[in-house]
């Protein structure tokens, strides 16, 4: 994986643990929530957090003095499931010192294992899957009567939606909102769909509290989450639905994503809206077009593209072409011109020969991508690729065409990057520089990271900042008045 800086940044949040609270109802048990993963997982772990504080309980970010312990988990390759396991080693010793202690795997591994957990590793207390957290007061009832706890059960209408997460994990300026839940994509490499179910929207009303909530708590900048938010569409609760397949009624009341978008944008308009991830078999003009009506909508979509090649897409079943997906590419710079764009990518997918991993690089040409998320194909299990094909490429070869594909990355990012120098961009301060105490950085409306003098500012100003130098990665500047 790339590691500019805003990957540092990011990655600094992984296995990052919730703040601790204090709540007047306590019951005096303290409870650890360690996330991994996607921003979803960390979402998540507000809303976990909410629920547990209904019920008296307090969180804390010292491990050695929490009563349970949550970890929230990702599947999305092997190595995600391998860094939990070496976690829940660890959570184990303090577990030798505390025998009282519960532990607990939330999440999509909790899911993806089941009771596995409990039964052949004898390493947790309690297993509970992504639609089960309204659960948990009643599972720790569970562990603390001596048996082992466990609800994956996966839903068709829970959406959390009247859940006002509790916001432990963040700077107090930059929160996410989910938008749906689950996936109804079934990409053959992805084990999503089967530990986050079935996809729903969540009701637009809920979505525009939590955001005026976020506003009146003097939040500035609002990612709007989904596996897929370009096919948000909110009929009146349950399973996705097409449009077309709506009643007259649903229809009437239905709410898309440019539609939601529209009105989100209008809640607060010193409010910056961030959304991720885009589908490209789904993303609209309509989008686009709300996009460029407001100013507070950011210049920056994350658009997936996994391979370059048709056929490996279509074995992907990712439901677009190749020149679908730059179809769309070119939809976005003739509707929005300066938008910036970012990608995940996958080397060396089943059967992927070195002239489709070239079409792989020939479309990062084409796109010239800000950023990217690259990763090499990782199997998982009960997957369709898994049953499908076999996973032939040589790790060497997955390995190499990866690194050719990060190399032409950063290429790209820093030509990217060298195009800001001497401009002058709104920057909404996130932090404190882990480089200088003497620096703050935060992003620009394309997602771009800029470091700067701190001199009087702080960690939720906007700064109007000339860009003066960059890396790979980073943007460098000074405010100016
Ligand atoms: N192997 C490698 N990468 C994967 N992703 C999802 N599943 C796999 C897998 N089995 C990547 C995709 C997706 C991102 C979130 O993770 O690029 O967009
Ligand atoms: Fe996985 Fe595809 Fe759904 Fe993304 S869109 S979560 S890659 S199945």
């Amino acid at each position: 994986m790339l590691r500019t800086e805003e990957k540092v940044i990011d990655e600094a949040r992984q296995g990052e643990a919730l703040e601790g609270r204090k709540v007047s109802n306590s019951n005096g048990r303290k409870v650890f929530i360690e996330s991994y993963g996607c921003q979803m997982n960390f979402s998540d772990s507000e809303i976990v957090a909410s629920i547990l504080e209904k019920d008296g309980y307090e969180t804390t970010k010292l491990l050695h003095e929490a009563d349970i312990v949550f970890v929230n988990t990702c599947s999305i390759r092997e190595k995600a499931e391998q860094t939990v396991r070496k976690r829940l080693t660890v959570y184990n010793k303090h577990k030798r010192k505390n025998p009282q202690m519960i532990i607990g795997v939330l999440g999509c591994m909790a899911e993806r294992l089941k009771s596995k957990f409990l039964e052949e590793e004898k390493i947790v207390d309690l297993v509970v899957g992504p639609d089960a957290y309204r659960d948990l007061p009643n599972l720790v009832g569970e562990v603390d009567g001596g048996r082992k706890a466990v609800n994956v059960i996966l839903s068709k209408e829970e959406t959390y939606g009247d859940i006002a997460p509790v916001r432990l994990g963040g700077n107090g300026v930059t929160a996410f909102v989910s938008i749906t839940r689950g996936c109804d994509n079934m990409c053959t490499f992805c084990v999503v769909p089967f530990t986050r179910g079935r996809e729903r929207s969540r009701d637009p009303e809920s979505i525009i509290q939590e955001v005026r909530e976020l506003s009146l708590a003097g939040y500035r900048e609002v990612t709007l989450l989904g596996q897929n938010v370009d096919s948000y569409l909110w009929y009146g609760g349950g399973l996705k639905k097409e449009f077309a397949n709506l009643s007259d009624e649903e229809k009437e009341k239905s709410t898309n994503f440019a539609q939601l978008m529209d009105r989100v944008a209008q809640v607060d308009r010193k409010i910056r809206i961030r959304f991720s991830t885009s589908h490209p078999k789904d993303m609209t003009d309509d989008v686009l077009h709300v996009m460029a009506r407001h100013d507070n909508i950011c210049d920056y979509i994350h658009l997936p593209f996994q391979s370059g090649n048709s056929r490996i897409l279509e074995m992907m079943n990712r439901g677009y072409t190749r020149e679908w997906y730059m179809n769309r590419i070119d939809a976005i710079r003739r509707i929005l011109p300066t938008c910036s764009i970012s990608a995940d990518i996958i080397s060396g997918f089943c059967s992927e020969t070195e002239e489709e991993h070239q079409d792989t690089l020939s479309l990062m040409e084409y796109v010239k991508y800000h950023f990217s998320y690259m990763f090499k194909y990782s199997e998982r299990p009960n997957t369709m690729a898994q049953r499908k094909y076999p996973d032939d490429i040589p790790e060497e070869t997955k390995q190499r065409r990866l690194a050719e594909i990060i190399e032409l990355q950063q290429k790209h990012s820093h030509e990217q990057l060298k195009k800001d120098l001497g401009k002058t961009y709104e920057v909404l301060v996130e932090g404190v520089s882990k480089k200088s105490d003497h620096e703050l950085y935060g992003r620009n409306t394309h997602n771009s990271v800029i470091v700067f003098p701190r001199e009087n500012y702080k960690v939720g100003d906007y700064v109007m900042v000339k860009v003066e130098t960059c890396t790979s990665a980073t943007l460098k500047g000074k405010a100016v008045k």
